[in-house]
């Protein structure tokens, strides 16, 4: 499989270390032969139309290194010629989301399929404005549209509900989806701190940004929500269709009133007949979902199997790019059963 990776941070980094360390395993368990044709990045492209040796591809991702140094760099080189030049089966985007325009996502994946390449991603700017277009798209173009990394990290929240509940009805979800949040929540639970102290301190640990808006704000939950919804329950939304309610109006007070309750107040991410929204919500301290820290969980209310819930890290270089390495097996499994099944044209002998 010829891949180009396009955004080269922790994930992108992350998914290079994983390909290389498992090459082995994903050659003999999976027949998976990934070659890295190109990473692109903001300045240019590391290109080997023959295939970059993965060593080669790890020692970019080693700290200090710069693309420059690489005799294979070409500055100011364009996603879109790449992708005709280098005959790529798959592009692999991790470039920042922005849930305002999409982009840079929104055109690298537009690009991609336009060009018969299939797409994993990771980023959930493009999808949660864009998903019912993109997914049009991808089936217009007869390609692959992935993005199991976009929601719960390495944690299968999509993969669950969509290959494990087939003959069950999911009426509802319900969840966690996002640690940032969740670590602030849990603070002021178990230790009694304001939210300021609590943002603070999940800056010092490096679980929030510096700007702290997708996520205190809710916009990140929303559009992992958006696209669980539209995966899972066969929706057709995008984030302007979800009612949105941050937590930085959750006091101390208010979390004490919930504890007194026997109740955690958490960010729950919801969705079900009767609207879709992302709040601050209090629930039961022995259901599942009452997680700590940057733990994200997700419950489906079902018809026949009532709650399943599934608990995971919802965030991680290295978790995420096992998501997308799932991804890549599963257009791997696919095409083969497609190729498998597809009669062989055998010219007539006269
Ligand atoms: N990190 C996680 O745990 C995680 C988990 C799940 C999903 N995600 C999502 O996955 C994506 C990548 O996350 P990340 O943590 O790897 O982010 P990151 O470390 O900021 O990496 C993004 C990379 O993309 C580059 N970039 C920006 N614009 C570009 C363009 N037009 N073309 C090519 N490259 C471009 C950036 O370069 P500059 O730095 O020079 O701008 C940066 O190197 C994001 O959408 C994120 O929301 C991340």
């Amino acid at each position: 499989m010829r891949i180009i990776i396009v955004g080269f941070g922790v994930v992108g980094k992350s998914t290079v270390r994983v390909l290389a360390e498992h090459r082995e395993q994903l050659r003999s368990k999976f027949g998976l032969n990934p070659k890295i044709v190109a990473i692109v990045d903001i300045n240019g492209a590391l290109v080997d139309p023959k295939g970059m040796p993965l060593d080669e591809a790890l020692k970019a991702t080693e700290k200090g290194s710069s693309f420059e140094q690489f005799e294979t760099f070409r500055k100011d080189a364009k996603l879109e010629d790449l992708l005709s030049e280098l005959e790529c089966d798959a592009m692999v985007e991790t470039t920042p989301t922005n849930l305002k325009t999409g982009q840079p996502g929104l055109d690298h994946l537009r690009m991609a399929m336009k060009n018969g390449a299939h797409v994993i991603t990771t980023n959930k700017g493009p999808l949660a404005l864009a998903m019912p277009a993109l997914l049009e798209l991808a089936e217009h173009n007869r390609v692959s549209l992935k993005f199991s990394g976009t929601v719960g990290g390495g944690t299968p929240m999509l993969d669950l509900a969509k290959k494990c509940m087939d003959g069950l009805a999911i009426k509802s979800m319900r969840g966690i989806l996002n640690g940032t949040t969740n670590y602030i929540l849990t603070k002021m639970d178990s230790e009694g701190m304001t939210f300021e102290a609590a943002l603070d301190e999940a800056r010092v640990k490096g679980y929030a940004e510096a700007d702290p808006t997708y996520d205190v704000d809710a916009l990140d939950p929303a559009a992992k929500l958006v696209i669980l919804a539209n995966w899972v329950m066969g929706k057709s939304l995008s984030i302007n269709d979800v009612k949105i309610t941050g937590i930085r109006g959750v006091t101390k007070e208010k979390i004490a009133d919930a504890k007194a309750a026997g109740k955690a107040l958490k960010l729950i991410a919801y969705c079900g007949d009767d609207g879709i929204e992302v709040a601050p919500r209090a629930i039961l301290r022995e259901h599942p979902l009452n997680v700590g820290g940057t733990t994200n969980a997700l419950t489906f209310s079902t018809d026949l199997a009532d709650e399943i819930t599934i608990v995971g890290k919802g965030a991680g270089g290295i978790e995420t790019a096992s998501a997308v390495l799932r991804d890549m097996i599963d257009i791997r499994k696919i095409y083969t059963r497609h190729a498998a099944r597809t009669p062989i044209f055998v010219p007539r002998r006269e």
